[in-house]
């Protein structure tokens, strides 16, 4: 068996979009009989909400569509970019902040999550109701199938 494939999600506080893509790549892994192919984690560019579990509001969502959570949040940091080769941006901020601290000759592993999709940003649902969360879980369904469908076709 070849080594698995590293994919991490970012986004700011790693508590709301980058869980929820998060989750919801595992079990789409997991649905597809990939579970091994990928080494998945988060993170986010900020510390703030280091050590908790995800907002509520993605739990409630990933609920619905019978997800299973994922544990607690981190920072992202220069480790990451020899462990992930994907590293994936929920919004250009974030993207800009990873290049910040990319090793030398590794921001090319950085990418937008709906890059495949609508190349576009998976806004920031935090300050919003509940209804943002259905919108972040929307794209990323789609974008996360795009993904898998490039890295094992
Ligand atoms: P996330 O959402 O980046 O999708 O996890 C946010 C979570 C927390 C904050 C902002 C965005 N915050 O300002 O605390």
């Amino acid at each position: 068996m070849s080594e698995p494939i590293g994919v991490m999600f970012v986004c700011l506080g790693n508590i709301c979009r980058s869980p929820l893509a998060h989750a919801l790549f595992v079990h789409k892994a997991r649905e597809r009989g990939l579970a091994d192919r990928f080494d998945v984690d988060s993170a986010g560019t900020a510390a703030y909400h280091t050590g908790k579990p995800p907002d509520p509001r993605t739990r409630a969502v990933l609920a619905k569509h019978g997800v299973k959570s994922v544990g607690a949040a981190r920072q992202a940091s220069p480790a990451d970019f020899d462990r992930f080769d994907h590293i994936l941006a929920m919004d250009r901020q974030n993207l800009r902040n990873l290049r910040a601290i990319a090793p030398s000759g590794l921001a090319s592993r950085i990418r937008l999550a709906l890059e495949p999709t609508s190349g576009g940003e998976v806004p920031d649902p935090y300050y919003g109701g509940v209804d943002g969360f259905g919108q972040v879980y929307a794209m990323l369904d789609e974008a996360l199938d795009a993904w898998l469908e490039r890295w094992v076709p």
